[in-house]
């Protein structure tokens, strides 16, 4: 693939912006200037510098964010920042999306990808990847809260009844619950549907993915194994 059609896959800019950037020698592989814009290169693995910064050559991008709070999943927010507004210009160019939706008052782990085949297939309802989150509660949890969201609860303003996948208490307030689905603000409506109310949510895991060491609003690739794990149609079990 020549330099400036590589450059243009991976978010940087229109085909002349690309060009330009080239020209203005601002592009580094190996370490070297190349101001040739149709230099063949192997694309697959390949590392390169723009103004400096490092990046790899990635087909199809797919990565990791840990949600700060106060910020909206959409790319027009009403009320609060946009989440897209954490990630780098090229992945915005590149048209990443965000993998499902967090409330604005979520944080943790959100994934984000370009590849439609792949959004499609993790949000369907069909696809049951298991999603933690760490839940506080405004009331002390009992037993039976437990047992109800394990046993399922009916959703108010909706028929059917949705079950936890697994569900322990972690604290006098606070429950770890995994769920297969994500229904509209479900975590919020199966707790206030099992007798207590969420104080604050975080989503600690996404199938293989979590996002332990990145701070609110950063970001990372994902690894291969968690990217061949989220591409399988059987999601291997989590990790504990
Ligand atoms: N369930 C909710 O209620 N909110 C979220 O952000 C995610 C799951």
């Amino acid at each position: 693939m020549k330099l400036a059609q590589l450059l243009f896959t991976q978010g940087f800019g229109t085909r002349r912006e690309c060009a330009d950037l080239i020209a203005a020698e601002l592009v580094a592989i190996d370490g070297a200037i190349c101001d040739d814009p149709d230099r063949e290169l192997v694309p697959a693995g390949l590392q390169f510098t723009v103004r400096d910064e490092s990046w790899t050559y990635r087909e199809q991008a797919l990565l990791v964010m840990n949600k700060p709070a106060g910020y909206e999943c959409s790319q027009k927010p009403k009320h609060h920042p946009s989440v897209y507004s954490l990630l780098p210009a090229p992945l915005r160019n590149r048209g990443v999306q965000a993998i499902g939706r967090l409330d604005e008052d979520t944080t943790g782990v959100l994934l984000f990808t370009d590849d439609g085949t792949l959004i499609h297939r993790l949000t369907s309802p069909r696809h049951h990847v298991p999603k933690v989150y760490e839940v506080t509660c405004k009331h002390p949890v009992d037993a039976g809260q437990v047992d109800r969201l394990l046993g399922g609860v009916v959703l108010h303003d909706d028929d059917e009844t949705v079950r936890a996948a697994a569900c322990e208490a972690t604290g006098e307030s606070t429950l770890r619950l995994t769920l297969l689905e994500g229904k509209y603000h479900q975590v919020k409506r199966m707790i206030a549907a099992a007798g207590n109310r969420v104080e604050a949510l975080q989503r600690s895991a996404f199938g293989p993915v979590r996002a332990d060491g990145l701070t609110p609003g950063g970001w990372r690739w994902l690894t291969d194994a968690e990217s061949s794990a989220l591409s399988q149609k059987r999601l291997p079990a989590l990790a504990p």
